[in-house]
């Protein structure tokens, strides 16, 4: 295996579950020394636990400006950040509060803006940041407007600020339906098997994505020093059907 993540200090922000977790995961495997932030201690101490070694992690709210300006402060200079952080909701836009869609466009949107404005400047150089956006930003789901509108917009400045901040690379990964922790958060068991069987039927690979496929599709933006202002679909060509 190449050793061009030996050493690096990747921060992932978003690391205690999911699809954060995993990146980290990947690339603590390539040698890379760890940083996550998240909002809840316990599910922080828990992934720091599973990931193993000394991980430092960093409770932080990424709707708080204050909270992250503070997490760049204390994580100090690093060499890829990776933003995963966000809150969920899914559900018709009739029946949305409309805490939960602020909650959801806060932490996806604003978040990721802020992690970018705040993270930029400590990124060495030869870094890279990969932010997050999702299929449904151009596979339209109903109950999914909220995921569309976050990704979509992420997607469109990422491509600015591949401008705005070169020679640092902005890269953007758009995940299919992954099995991750917060479908369980989404809906109940038996509705997550029936939707996660609905979608695996029409997809050409014939089933969703696990987390690691997504970590390891961020290592290799993290890692391709001729990538930046793309955006990489990991859905299993969910984006063809
Ligand atoms: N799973 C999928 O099918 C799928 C599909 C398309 C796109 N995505 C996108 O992929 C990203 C990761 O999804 P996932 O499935 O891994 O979700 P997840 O399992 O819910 O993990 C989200 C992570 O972000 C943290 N987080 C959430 N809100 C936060 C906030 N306000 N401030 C700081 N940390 C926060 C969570 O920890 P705390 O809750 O403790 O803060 C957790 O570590 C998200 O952007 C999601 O929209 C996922």
């Amino acid at each position: 295996m190449s050793d061009e993540l030996q050493g690096k200090r990747v921060l992932v922000i978003g690391g205690s579950r999911g699809i954060g977790e995993a990146a980290a995961r990947v690339a603590g495997e390539a040698g890379c020394r760890l940083l996550i932030a998240g909002r809840n201690e316990a599910r922080l101490s828990a992934a720091a636990a599973r990931l193993g070694g000394e991980v430092p992690a960093f409770p932080v709210d990424v709707t708080d400006e204050g909270q992250l300006e503070g997490l760049f402060e204390k994580a100090g200079p690093i060499d890829h950040l990776v933003v995963t952080a966000a809150s969920a909701v899914l559900g018709p836009l009739s029946d949305q509060e409309t805490e939960g869609l602020r909650g959801l466009l806060e932490s996806k949107v604003i978040g990721q803006f802020l992690a970018v404005k705040y993270g930029a400047p400590r990124v060495r150089e030869g870094g890279s940041i990969t932010l997050c956006s999702g299929i449904v930003s151009r596979k339209p789901l109903p109950g999914a407007g909220a995921y569309a509108a976050a990704g979509a917009a992420i997607e469109a400045a990422a491509r600015v600020w591949a401008l705005e901040y070169a020679p640092l690379r902005i890269n953007v990964v758009v995940p299919g339906i992954i099995d991750t922790p917060v479908w369980n958060d989404l809906m109940p068991e038996e509705a997550k098997q029936s939707h996660f069987g609905g979608v695996s039927a029409q997809l050409p690979v014939g089933r969703v994505g696990r987390a690691r496929e997504v970590g390891e599709a961020i290592r290799f933006l993290m890692t391709s020093e001729f990538l930046t202002g793309t955006t990489l679909e990991v859905d299993g060509g969910h984006h063809l059907v």
